[in-house]
């Protein structure tokens, strides 16, 4: 199937199929602090993500571009990324690898916001050469790696042959003069995972926990011999980060991803480890649905919302948020003791 086709395609259907909610997010609950002793505004949204310093721990996650179509979503989210101050990443640039025609929908976004922090974005089959290639595309800050073994394989056309991915990942991260984010795309990775990331030379890693946008709904419903079972395929982002938590001797940040929905979910994720979240449907149906007044409204809502948790809970920054007391219950619980990790660890913090 032709490529372009294809990337309007995963538009339309992540549109239509929306969100499941179950991030695990809600199975969290902070510990409140009734006397936090700071002001709310006092409390400072930048975050650092290995050398990068973001203004705010929103990131807009890499979605598109590779189709005419698409170059007025890129606009669109460039636009929202530069009056805001968020971070911002592309779709796989491998379309405008193939095609150097299609580079217009991955460039507006630096284009429209010069000076902005921007990701460029490749599959883990990408070459050193063409890493090289995608950062000079944009100018980008860093490079995406996009890890989706179970989309590949629930795609008719999709890859069948995983093999040297790791090998590739630690050339491109030795050889790359941006930080390199391994990321998956909404089925969660396990501390096994994480911990062959790092041993590569990765620096940061966005966990893209299930519970968002979901590729293994989006190819069944594209495809002709639907695999419905693989559907709730994957960790959560919740439970990606309770296994990154479990990931020892590295100088690891992580972005939190898979169906962030708001400031709160921002709040969690940060509290357990995360530098920063990563937004992709979230930003697709402002983009599709609302006015770019209004996509900016709810960006600042966002933060707000993010600043409200913060401050009650006496955390000044998104580092001190990283060390505040949780507890884990229901599901997520169960699933963590399965997996060895004390969760007590969370809840005890301050005592
Ligand atoms: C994506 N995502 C994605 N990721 C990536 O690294 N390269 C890509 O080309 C794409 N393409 C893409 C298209 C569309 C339409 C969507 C909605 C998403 C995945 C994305 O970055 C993210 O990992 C998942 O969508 C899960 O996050 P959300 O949507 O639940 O916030």
């Amino acid at each position: 199937m032709d490529r372009s086709i294809r990337k309007w395609e995963h538009v339309q259907i992540a549109l239509q199929t929306g969100q499941s909610g179950k991030n695990g997010l809600d199975d969290i609950s902070f510990v409140p602090n009734s006397l936090p002793n700071i002001s709310y505004v006092n409390t400072k949204l930048t975050t650092q993500l290995d050398v990068l310093e973001l203004a705010s721990p929103i990131i807009i996650n890499g979605m598109t571009g590779g189709a005419v179509k698409t170059t007025t979503i890129n606009q669109k989210l460039a636009i929202l990324a530069k009056e805001k101050g968020l971070a911002m990443a592309v779709g796989s640039q491998m379309a405008a690898l193939r095609d150097p025609a299609l580079a217009d929908s991955y460039t507006v976004v630096r284009r429209e916001n010069p000076d902005g922090i921007i990701f460029a974005n490749l599959g883990a089959e990408a070459s050193v050469d063409q890493a090289r290639r995608v950062v000079d595309m944009l100018e980008a800050n860093a490079l995406q790696i996009h890890l989706n073994v179970m989309q590949e394989l629930l795609m008719t056309e999709g890859d069948r042959d995983f093999s040297g991915y790791l090998e590739q990942i630690a050339a491109i991260a030795s050889n790359l003069s941006v930080p390199v984010i391994v990321k998956e795309v909404g089925f969660g990775m396990s501390r096994q995972t994480i911990r062959q990331l790092a041993e590569a030379g990765v620096s940061i890693v966005d966990v893209g926990g299930a519970g968002g946008t979901n590729f293994a709904r989006i190819e069944n419903k594209r495809s002709a011999k639907p695999l419905n079972m693989f559907d709730n395929w994957g960790l959560t982002t919740a439970q990606s980060l309770l296994e990154a938590g479990e990931v020892d001797g590295f100088r690891l940040t992580y972005i939190a991803s898979g169906g962030i929905r708001h400031g709160l979910d921002a709040a969690k994720s940060l509290a357990l480890g995360a530098s920063a979240v990563g937004m992709a449907g979230a930003f697709l149906r402002l983009v599709q649905e609302e006015s770019l007044e209004d996509c900016l409204r709810t960006i600042d809502e966002w933060h707000h919302q993010l600043r409200v948790a913060m401050t009650a809970l006496g955390a000044a920054t998104c580092a001190e948020l990283r060390k505040v007391p949780l507890t884990i219950a229901g599901e997520l619980a169960v699933w963590a003791k399965q997996r060895g990790i004390a969760c007590h660890r969370y809840a005890r913090r301050d005592l």
